[in-house]
C-alpha cells in the first residue's frame, strides 16, 4: 500500500497528543515530522512534549523546533488547564533521549514537501506561525503539497477575551493566521465542528478499558483518563479531541464535511474580535472561496476511529 506522507505541526497539547498517536496508529499514514510551535504551552515545553511523544510512542521520524513566539503580537498562553501544566495532562516526559533535528520546523516543512512531490499532508494544529514562516521564505510551498489542514478557527470561538469570537490557535497568531487562510488554499476543521464531533464519557470509559498498559499504550490511556476526568470534573472542553478531528478527516472522508466558502481573518489588534475567521457562509460576499470549512461531522466514525487507535496501542 502507498502510504501518505504527513507532517504534523502541533502544540502539544492533549489533543496534539491525541493526533499524533491517531495518525501512528495508521498504516497507511507515514509520519515524516513533528514540528513544535508555541502554543497551549510555552515553545519549551511543546519542544519536549513533541520529542517525549515521539520517544513514547516509538516514531521514527525529524522533530523540528519552531517558532516560539507569535509573528507580531507577544505570546500569550491559555491560562485554563485543559492541557495540564507539563501540557501533556498528567504525562510528563523527563527523561528524553531523542534530539531535535538541526533544521528548523519551516525548513523540515519546506524539504519534505518537495521531496514527495505532490503527496504530502501538513497537518497544522496549533498556532500557524512556523506555517506563515514557511510560506514566507517559501512563497511555492503550496504547489508542492497535496493538502494542508488546519485545526482552528471556526464559526465560533473559545477566546473569551473575544467574546467566544476567536477561537485560540487562530487568536495566539493572527497575523500568521492571515497569512496561510487568506494565502493559500487550507482546510479548516474549526471548533464548529470539533464541538460536534465530542467524545462521549461512555467512549472515554470504552477506549480507557480497550487501552493496555504497556509504554505506549499506557500514554494513550492516560491522555484518555486526564481527557475524561478534566471534562468531568472540571467542565472542560477536553472531551472535544480537537486536533485528532483534524487528521480523523483524512483518515476517514465520512468524518468530517467540507463547504467552500470565502474566509478572512481579523488580525487587527484593536478589534474585539481579534484572531476571528470570519466565514461567508452565505456566499455573498463576492470574494473568491478560499476555503475548505468543516461544517457536517459523523461522531460515531470519529469515535470508533479512536476506539481503533487504542486497540492498535494495546496489540503492540
Ligand atoms: O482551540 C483548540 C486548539 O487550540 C487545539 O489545537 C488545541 O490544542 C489548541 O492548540
Ligand atoms: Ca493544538
Amino acid at each position: 500500500m502507498k502510504r501518505i506522507p504527513i507532517i504534523i505541526d502541533c502544540d502539544p497539547g492533549v489533543d496534539d497528543s491525541f493526533a499524533i498517536a491517531l495518525a501512528y496508529s495508521r498504516p497507511e499514514l507515514e509520519i515524516v515530522a513533528i514540528t513544535a510551535v508555541e502554543g497551549n504551552v510555552p515553545a519549551s515545553l511543546t519542544r519536549r512534549n513533541a520529542l517525549g511523544l515521539c520517544e513514547t510512542l516509538g516514531i521514527n521520524c525529524r522533530v523540528g523546533f519552531g517558532m516560539d513566539r507569535p509573528l507580531k503580537r507577544p505570546y500569550q498562553r491559555d491560562a485554563s488547564d485543559t492541557h495540564g501544566k507539563s501540557g501533556v495532562g498528567s504525562v510528563v516526559f523527563d527523561e528524553i533521549t531523542l534530539a531535535p533535528d538541526p533544521l528548523p520546523a519551516w525548513e523540515i516543512i519546506y524539504q519534505e514537501a518537495v521531496k514527495h512531490e505532490g503527496e504530502l499532508v501538513l497537518f497544522a494544529v496549533g498556532p500557524l506561525t512556523n506555517i506563515a514562516m514557511c510560506l514566507m521564505l517559501h512563497p511555492d510551498l503550496p504547489k508542492h503539497l497535496k493538502r494542508l489542514v488546519i485545526m482552528g478557527g471556526g464559526t465560533f470561538g473559545n477566546v473569551r477575551s473575544t467574546g467566544l469570537k476567536a477561537e485560540f490557535n487562530a487568536w495566539i497568531d493572527p497575523t500568521a493566521a492571515k497569512i496561510v487562510i487568506e494565502g493559500t488554499e487550507v482546510y479548516m476543521v474549526g471548533l464548529n465542528a470539533t464541538h460536534a464531533a465530542a467524545v462521549s464519557v461512555s467512549d472515554f470509559d470504552e477506549m480507557i478499558a480497550l487501552c493496555g498498559d504497556k509504554y505506549s499504550s499506557g500514554l494513550v490511556r492516560e491522555l484518555c483518563r486526564f481527557s475524561r476526568r478534566n471534562h468531568v470534573e472540571n467542565g472542560s472542553d477536553n472531551n472535544c479531541i480537537h486536533d485528532a478531528l483534524a487528521v480523523a478527516s483524512l483518515i476517514d472522508p465520512l468524518c468530517v464535511g467540507f463547504e467552500h466558502h470565502y474566509v478572512y481573518v481579523e488580525d487587527r489588534e484593536d478589534a474585539a474580535n481579534v484572531g476571528e475567521t470570519v466565514i461567508d457562509l452565505s456566499d455573498t460576499s463576492g470574494k473568491a472561496k478560499n476555503c475548505h470549512v468543516a461544517m457536517t461531522v459523523d461522531k460515531k466514525r470519529f469515535a470508533d476511529l479512536l476506539k481503533d487507535m487504542c486497540r492498535h496501542y494495546a496489540s503492540l
